[in-house]
């Protein structure tokens, strides 16, 4: 009797990337994280985060492999602050494939993050994005996130010329 194949989410694997899987991670990332993702040139994805992120902390940067196809990725790194004792886990960067989210996959790589963080004496973890990214929002606050804070950021273009200042009157 042969045994069916378990297509399962048992079968999804969450491991650290390696240098090998920069090339999918950059290219899943290019097609979630777009000029209509976010408007605002402050997060801006391109190899360098990849890299960056991967030099100051490789455990906290995960992929989620299926088949050994990669599905997802999270790219967190641990900041600490002067004056402060604590230490804070920032996940900078979670994505999947499009057309397979909503599938636990984003929750998988999660989950292993903030163990991770744990482990590594984090006490509370950092996530940002835009303010109209309904769905990232809705996935963070199901796994816990709160205290939602709003900022402001402003540009000065520098190519346009300044305008001219009036002249008092005599
Ligand atoms: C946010 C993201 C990583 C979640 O991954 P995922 O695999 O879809 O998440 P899971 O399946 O584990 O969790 C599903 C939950 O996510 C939220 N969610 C995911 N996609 C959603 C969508 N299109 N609309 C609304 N909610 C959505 C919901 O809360 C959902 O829970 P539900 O069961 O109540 O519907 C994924 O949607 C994604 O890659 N988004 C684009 C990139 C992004 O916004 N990243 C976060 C900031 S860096």
């Amino acid at each position: 009797m042969t045994s069916e194949p378990h297509p399962q989410e048992e079968d999804l694997r969450i491991r650290e990337m390696s240098i090998d899987d920069f090339p999918v991670v950059f290219h899943i990332g290019e097609n979630l994280f777009t000029s209509d993702y976010s408007s605002s040139m402050y997060r801006t994805w391109d190899e360098y985060e990849i890299i960056t992120l991967y030099n100051s902390d490789c455990e906290l940067c995960l992929v989620a492999e299926f088949n050994n196809e990669i599905l997802g990725f999270a790219l967190g790194t641990t900041v600490e602050k002067s004056k402060s004792s604590w230490k804070y886990g920032y996940l900078v960067w979670l994505g999947v494939k499009p057309g397979i989210q909503k599938g636990g996959i984003g929750g998988a790589l999660f989950k292993e993050i903030k163990r991770r963080m744990r482990e590594q004496g984090v006490r509370m973890i950092i996530i940002d994005t835009d303010a109209d990214n309904e769905a990232g929002i809705h996935f963070f606050k199901k796994q816990g996130f709160g205290n939602i804070q709003q900022h402001v950021y402003m540009t000065l273009n520098l190519s346009r010329k300044s305008p001219r200042k009036r002249r008092k009157p005599a």
